[in-house]
């Protein structure tokens, strides 16, 4: 069982490189099935979502090269269209192969999701969503069968707004006949990262970033080259990291519009915070108010980023209340946090911080991955050394955590010798 060693303390200094956006590789991939001819994605995260990713299709039979930070995808010989458990439970985004077979094939085959526990995280609104575009759907012990003869083009309108249905009904409405208007659709940057890349494939997809998408079905789509956008809520953490620690930090390859409300925020905190092209720079002071926070879609302040702001908000003198809107039970650091000598309590969505407390280095586990993101941060701002395990689920997205912390002066080392009970 790996641990990460981290001695606090460190004001975290220097520049650090962001990584293509995990939401959006873990989208785009199944979404170059859907082309007659090999796609090339460049920028992909080396995490673990991205490999389990590439080990499904080639499962699958698809042929996929993984090079470097890049993959070249073809679905032409694609077979396996069961897909009942293993390797899908053990991500999310491994729901996107609905829409992309249902797009593809007429026909999905594949379990219900696996990924971070955040409390119940339903899927009617895909279901909703491909049942308008003329899907017949079962849930047979937890393996969802959609099949269609033919999709037809609808108008769904989406009863909250939801990342993963929004890009689920892109995917298979992409081919569909006639024309499909989503209302309410998300606008996460990650979706107009997915339009874009299935527009270079010859699809034809107005509206994504706004509240109203319309997918006009095309025939056929063809292959290309597509280079995923910076990830917004690596950068965050980054960000609030370095606000953390009292350090000096510029963030390099970020779109910084994509992270407005993560800025405002720290701002409003007491962070500076400088923005120049496509870099950011950050540097703490370490004399912080207690703010509120409220998640929400985008543009709102990310649900991604609520547990790495959580301790970060240990520091700042005063009650901060943190509340996510998104995902209500997403608290479990919560508990560690305490255990490091936080004062937070937990009040039905919220997370109330009194802040301005010396935490305490200990050991800890990582529930899941933005907690472990979180932790994190706690042990660097902490003096004394934290022992985080439950690495597993960091690796599914931060790509070279180690290495990127350690550039920045911090004193972090992964330990696979030593196995403890805990
Ligand atoms: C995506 C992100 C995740 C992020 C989340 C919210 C990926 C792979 N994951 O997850 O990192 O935390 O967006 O920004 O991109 N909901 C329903 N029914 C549904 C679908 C969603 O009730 O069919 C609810 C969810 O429980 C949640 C809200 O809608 O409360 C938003 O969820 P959604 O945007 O769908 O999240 P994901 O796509 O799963």
């Amino acid at each position: 069982m790996d641990k990460l060693m981290i001695n606090g303390g460190q004001s975290l200094s220097g520049k650090v490189v962001i990584s293509g956006a995990k939401n959006s590789a873990v989208a785009l991939i199944p979404a170059a099935l859907l082309a007659d001819g090999p796609v090339v994605i460049e920028n992909l995260p080396r995490i673990q979502d991205v490999q389990i990713y590439y080990d499904l299709l080639k499962e699958m039979g698809a042929d996929v090269l993984f090079e470097d930070d890049w993959m070249e995808i073809d679905g032409r010989p694609l077979k396996h269209l069961y897909i009942p458990n293993g390797r899908v439970k053990k991500l999310r985004a491994s729901y996107y192969l609905w829409g992309a077979l249902l797009g593809k094939f007429g026909e999905a085959r594949v379990g219900l999701p696996g990924g971070c526990d955040l409390g119940p995280r339903p899927v009617d609104l895909h279901m909703k969503g491909f049942e308008a575009l003329g899907a017949r759907i079962e849930n047979q012990n937890g393996v969802m069968s959609i099949t269609a003869k033919q999709l037809k083009g609808a108008r769904i309108y989406l009863d909250l707004v939801s990342v993963g249905a929004t890009i689920n009904i892109m995917l298979a409405a992409a081919k569909a006949e006639g024309l499909t208007v989503i209302e309410n659709a998300a606008r996460e940057p990650e979706i107009v990262d997915v339009a874009t890349l299935l527009n270079n494939m010859g699809a034809n997809i107005k509206g994504a970033g706004t509240d109203i998408i319309r997918i006009q079905g095309v025939e056929r789509l063809h292959g290309c080259r597509h280079t995923i956008i910076p990830d917004r809520i690596e950068a965050g953490s980054y960000m609030i990291a370095a606000a953390a620690t009292q350090g000096d930090v510029v963030l390099e390859n970020v779109i910084p519009k994509h992270l407005e409300a993560v800025t405002a925020k720290l701002r409003e905190i007491g962070v500076e915070i400088d923005e120049d092209g496509d870099t950011i720079r950050v540097r703490g002071h370490g004399k912080y108010r207690a703010v509120d926070v409220k998640t929400s879609p985008y543009p709102g302040f990310p649900t991604d980023l609520q547990q790495p702001i959580t301790a970060l908000l240990t520091q700042a003198k005063g009650v901060s209340i943190v509340t996510d809107n998104i995902y209500g039970a997403r608290f479990r650091h919560v508990d560690e946090l305490r255990r490091m000598g936080a004062s937070i309590k937990v009040e039905g969505r919220s997370a109330v911080i009194d802040g301005g407390k010396k935490l305490l280095g200990t050991k800890v586990i990582a529930s899941d991955l933005r907690a472990g993101a979180a932790l994190v941060i706690a042990g660097l701002l902490t003096e004394g050394t934290t022992e985080l395990e439950g690495l597993e689920h960091i690796d599914r997205g931060y790509e070279k955590l180690v290495d990127k912390l350690y550039s920045l002066g911090a004193q972090v080392t992964r330990d696979s010798s030593k196995r403890t009970a805990h």
